[in-house]
């Protein structure tokens, strides 16, 4: 077993990671809520029939009186339709503050549950099993919750930290190759802002069955770098910024294929691309960074170029909001393994890309 813990004072919460985890999830989580005695298991319509009974029985086997809750698969469940049937689910099933939410699922049922978790009652404990990549090295990780709504995504939302997150990586057998290359873009990110010898180690394992045959170290690593991060920074207003390293690039490419064409890991792989060519030519990113970037990403199906407008540049970094300022901190990096936030003026950034 892998342990790490989220040192948040007063809020502080466990990771554990161990394959074939899913099966004693309940013992874990009646541990961290010995007082619970209903627990309200949200899923998705497509990981409730993999891995919905397996996590409902170990819940019934350690004393909690469970419903499960099934949302349709995909981002458009993130939604206050879905947020409000949840609420009255919950209502109806008899949820007390003392009992739990549980969210098995990616990043959509994590963020979706978190934030009814946090909600309901003005707040009942929350636990996350998440079960895509990006949502064991990213979403589950850091107490950000959210549902998108029609003027945009995560408009809504809280910090809301979870009790306990169980990381089963056996659950990561099942998911196609582009959703875990998906999750891919992140863990390449974490090597390129926070660690030089992951990222070194990344290029020596570049293939899917290289990285599951060290998953464990994977997901502990990516997990020790966002909580450190986290830690010193809970409500992002300052280090957690450089989490955003080919994010806000990422946002372009993503408008340009409207959110449908380009996956958030496939914008997020050339924005990571794109950013490193941009340092190269402000003299802050060593030469060579780039194309190591793009050989990795490359390694895991990701692209490292997308045909995007001036528009689709310009609405990414806000020059198209009247009264939002004229610069903006980009992302880069200083050194492989070290990101720095960069203050540049909009215009001429546009004028570069
Ligand atoms: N809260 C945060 O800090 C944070 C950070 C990054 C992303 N996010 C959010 O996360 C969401 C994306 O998460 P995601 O990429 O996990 O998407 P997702 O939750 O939609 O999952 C992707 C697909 O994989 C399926 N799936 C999940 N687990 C599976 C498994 N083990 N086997 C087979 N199929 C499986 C899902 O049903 C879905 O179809 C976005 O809404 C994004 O905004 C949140
Ligand atoms: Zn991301």
């Amino acid at each position: 077993m892998l342990t790490l813990t989220v040192p948040l004072p007063g809020r502080e919460y466990d990771i554990l990671i161990q394959p074939g985890l899913l099966p004693q999830a309940g013992g874990y989580i009646c541990s961290v809520l010995p007082g619970a005695r209903k627990a309200a298991l949200v899923t998705d319509s497509h990981v409730a029939p993999l891995y919905g009974e397996i996590v409902a029985h170990s819940l019934s086997l350690a004393g909690f009186q469970v419903e499960t809750f099934v949302v349709p698969a995909g981002e458009e469940s993130k939604c206050s339709d879905q947020l409000a049937k949840l609420w009255s689910g919950f209502a109806r099933f008899g949820l007390t503050r003392t009992d739990c939410v549980v969210a098995l699922g990616g990043g959509v049922v994590g963020d979706l549950a978190g934030f009814a978790a946090a909600t309901m009652l003005r707040g009942v404990a929350f636990i996350q099993i998440p079960t895509t990549l990006l949502a064991q090295v990213d979403s589950s990780v850091g107490g950000k919750v959210a549902i998108d709504l029609p003027e945009g995504k995560n408009l809504a939302g809280a910090f809301y930290q979870p009790r306990l997150v169980l990381m089963d990586p056996t659950t990561l057998d099942t998911l196609p190759d582009e959703t875990f290359a998906d999750g891919m873009a992140e863990v390449i990110k974490y090597g390129c802002i926070a660690d030089q010898s992951f990222l070194e180690f990344l290029g020596q394992h570049a293939t899917r069955s290289a990285i599951m045959a060290n998953i464990g170290h994977v997901l502990h690593t990516c997990c020790r770098i966002k909580a450190e991060v986290v830690a010193e920074d809970e409500l992002d207003t300052g280090r957690r910024m450089i989490l955003n390293f080919g994010h806000t690039l990422g946002h372009a490419y993503e408008l340009a294929g409207h959110y449908r064409t380009y996956t958030h890991g496939q914008g997020v792989a050339t924005g990571m691309v794109r950013a490193a060519e941009l340092g190269i030519s402000l003299g802050l990113t060593p030469a060579h960074l780039s194309g190591s970037i793009a050989r990795l990403v490359s390694a895991f199906g990701l692209p490292t170029a997308i045909p995007c407008t001036q528009d689709d540049y310009a609405a990414a970094i806000g020059l198209d909001k009247k009264g939002a300022g004229s610069s903006i901190s980009l992302i880069l990096l200083d050194r492989p393994g070290h990101a720095v936030a960069y203050p540049m003026e909009k215009q001429q950034l546009l004028a570069m890309l």
